[in-house]
């Protein structure tokens, strides 16, 4: 079939929004009609040519909502009509690491993904015999696209899809840093670091967990204003003095939980100096450029803080995605500030520019 989607076709350059053919599902393969898709970081980091393991051309975007219109052979889980969320970080319910409750990450089609290729090491997007290859096994800056079964979580259909698509990425990573990664226990104190999708999401799961206490830190009052509404009980101007300011708030000893959710190794040290002697838990979410390392003071972990690393905050998703989508449908997360703009497909670039103005959270594209 045709399909109208965004293309990247050199690093650096905008995105070129066309038409491409898209081919029929495969075995195990799953065809969704998209509904809305969120603009993120990591699309931009991509487009940029900043990431080195990139590739072009390829359809970008990866948080995607949308229907399911077809399925191919073999697909058990899925059926038309069914209301989806698209997920880079599968989960096929098999594997060793699928099978362990220790970790989401997911062994089926991690090499074949990151190569652009869907499970069976080809792509279903292609132009004029050129094949397309697929971005984060999603490609969702698209009316449609072809994905595996193992990649899509089944989610409520009374969810708004401009909402149900921030599962697929930033909300899902932070509300699960706080509720899996350091499974924050009711009545302690939390530092955020790091007022972006992710921090705002680790915000709201500190709540959702029954923290007492959420101290979040940004550079910006705007972002911290909407870290409010999310349950922060602090607000902190990030930078010099930040671990200092939470030290005193908290008696000298520091936060039972810190969360890192910026990006940046210096605030990841921060955030490891925030955490309480004893039992601090720092969980970094936060995707540090290549090269760059932490760096810790190794009194800091003698001492018994301690310092995890979570992706897409642990959340296994077709089980998990579903409860958290409820969960807001259950009034628990209010997510209408995240959405900023929205926007068509065509108007993708603007959504970069947006981001890299930090204006707003998220631009999401209408798709239908
Ligand atoms: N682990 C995962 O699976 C996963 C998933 C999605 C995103 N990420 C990563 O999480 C990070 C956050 O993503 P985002 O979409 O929320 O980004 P974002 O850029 O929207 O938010 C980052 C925030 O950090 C703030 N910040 C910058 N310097 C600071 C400082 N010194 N102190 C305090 N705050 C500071 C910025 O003002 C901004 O509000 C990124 O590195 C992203 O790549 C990880
Ligand atoms: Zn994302
Ligand atoms: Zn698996």
């Amino acid at each position: 079939m045709r399909m109208r989607a965004a293309v990247l076709e050199e690093f650096g350059e905008p995105l070129a929004v066309q038409e491409v053919e898209l081919a029929e599902p495969r075995a195990g393969e799953v065809l969704v009609r998209l509904h809305a898709c969120g603009v993120c970081h990591t699309d931009l980091y991509t487009a940029s040519g900043a990431d080195p393991s990139g590739y072009a051309p390829t359809v970008l975007g990866h948080e995607g909502a949308g229907v399911v219109e077809a399925v191919g052979p073999d697909v058990g889980s899925l059926a038309p009509g069914d209301h989806v969320v698209t997920l880079f970080s599968p989960q096929c319910r098999e594997c060793v690491h699928c099978l362990d409750e220790r970790t989401n990450l997911c062994l089926a089609i991690r090499e074949e993904q990151n190569k652009g290729h869907l499970p069976d090491g080809t792509t279903r997007i292609s132009r004029e015999g050129e094949e397309i290859r697929s971005f984060m096994g999603c490609s969702t800056f698209a009316e449609y696209t072809v994905m595996p079964e193992i990649a899509l979580a089944k989610v409520s259909p009374e969810a708004p899809f401009e909402h149900a698509c921030l599962f697929a990425c930033g909300l899902s990573t932070g509300l699960g840093a706080a509720i899996n990664t350091a499974a924050v226990r009711p009545g302690s104190t939390c530092a955020v670091f790091g007022a972006g999708m992710v921090g705002l999401g680790a915000v709201a799961g500190c709540r959702l967990q029954g923290a007492e206490r959420i101290i979040c830190v940004d550079l910006s009052p705007q972002r911290l204003e909407l870290a409010r509404g999310q349950g922060a009980t602090d607000l902190l101007e990030g930078g010099e003095g930040a671990v200092e300011r939470i030290l005193e708030m908290t008696g000298g000893f520091g936060a039972d939980y810190t969360f890192e959710a910026t990006g940046n190794v210096a605030v990841m040290g921060e955030a490891v100096e925030a955490a309480r002697m004893g039992w601090g838990l720092c969980t970094v979410a936060g995707v540090a450029g290549r090269g760059e390392t932490l760096d810790v003071v190794p009194r800091l972990l003698i001492t018994g803080r301690r310092i995890a690393g979570s992706s897409f905050g642990g959340v296994k998703g077709r089980d998990q995605v579903p409860v958290l989508v409820d969960r807001y449908l259950a009034g628990e997360i209010d997510l209408d500030p995240f959405v900023s703009h929205r926007i068509a497909l065509d108007e993708v670039n603007r959504g970069f520019e947006l981001m890299e103005a930090q204006d707003g959270i998220r631009s999401v594209i209408e798709l239908a």
